[in-house]
């Protein structure tokens, strides 16, 4: 892409306007939080972050969105959103990242979305699930998806300055990563075990003082797409491959023409130079703190980038409760 159509398409720093989005998906979110119905405090979401990007001056499509997992209708791959003025832009949406640890009141739940130039987020159809590796700057250009574990820890390691045995490894807590976990012991290092949310996951490996360092396993493929969109922000790494869960999901792939064996890199997740991304807090997280409600206001805490400019912003706002009240009923 030339550079000049990098600053003008989009121009603006769309991801100002995109904290709104995630900021009211949160608050519609936080309102079911512990109330054990996954799908209530989904929708809540949904509607809330629907309502938001439609007032945003931008022409969107919905490249990686709630469609795939549960034909969702609102916000599914292929929606239109935005005021359909340019720029034209691609959208990956997660209302939540962790709608379990939202229903049980469990920290490390996101409200995320990103947005690159039209054309270039990597839509992996069918294939929901994908086998991840992600660090953050300093570990960049320190793995590869296709080498031993061992390997992997040890280059990390010494990228970070660390020894081994001092790396902590961010892994999801799944039968599926038995296999994994032995492996990464072996090694000596320690690992942190998630319930779920491996978009947070893997950004707290980017943030300096985490004691996270990477990120490793399958989980969502939307969410890998996310995941660099973040990462191209922050300036680290993601690697992964699509991973099919049986022998009809395998021969999906086939039939979708569709090869496991390729490693998606960063730029082949996202391609675009001009990546926003946004994410709020729907519960206490160790990227952002969780909505909080207090008298008559309530308050958000989030983070919002842009890979351009290479910033990166905290955002803590203020909420009148009732006037939060009114534009609730607008979306609902
Ligand atoms: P949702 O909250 O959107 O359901 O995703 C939670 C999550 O943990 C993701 O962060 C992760 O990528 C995916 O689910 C893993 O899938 P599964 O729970 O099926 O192993």
């Amino acid at each position: 892409m030339n550079p000049q159509q990098v600053i003008r398409d989009p121009d603006r720093n769309l991801a100002l306007e995109l904290v709104r989005v995630t900021e009211s998906a949160a608050l519609a979110a936080a309102r079911q939080m512990g109330r054990g119905d996954k799908n209530g405090a989904d929708q809540a979401a949904v509607n809330a972050m629907r309502y938001m990007f439609n007032t945003v001056e931008m022409d969107g499509v919905v490249i990686i969105g709630e469609g795939e997992k549960d034909e969702a209708p609102m916000l599914y791959n292929g929606e239109q959103l935005g005021t359909g003025v340019p720029p034209k832009v691609d959208i990956a949406v997660d209302p939540i990242d962790g709608t379990r640890l939202t229903a049980l009141g469990l920290p490390g739940a996101i409200a995320v979305v990103a947005l690159a130039e039209r054309g270039t987020m990597y839509n992996p159809k069918h294939l929901v699930y994908a086998n991840k590796i992600a660090v953050g700057p300093r570990a960049k250009g320190a793995i590869d998806i296709n080498a031993p574990v061992k390997d992997n820890l040890t280059k990390v390691a010494k990228a970070l300055g660390k020894d081994v045995n001092d790396l902590t490894v961010v892994i999801l807590d799944r039968d599926r990563h038995a296999n994994l976990i032995r492996q990464v012991r072996e090694c000596g290092a320690r690992i942190k075990l998630i319930m779920d949310g491996d978009v947070a996951g893997a950004l707290v490996t980017a943030f300096p003082n985490t004691g996270e360092d990477i990120l490793m396993g399958i989980g969502g493929s939307p969410e890998a797409v996310i995941t660099a969109a973040a990462l191209k922000c922050f300036g680290g790494e993601i690697q992964c491959k699509l991973w099919a869960r049986d022998i009809p999901e395998r021969r999906m792939a086939t039939d979708l023409g569709v090869d496991l064996e390729r490693v998606l890199t960063i730029d082949d997740l996202v391609s675009g130079e001009n990546v926003f991304f946004a994410a709020t807090g729907i519960t206490d997280g160790q990227l952002v703190d969780g909505v909080r409600y207090e008298e008559d206001r309530v308050y958000t805490s989030s983070i919002v980038m842009r890979s351009l400019s290479g910033t990166i912003r905290r955002i803590e706002s203020e909420h009148h409760l009732d006037r939060l009240g009114l534009l609730t009923q607008m979306y609902e």
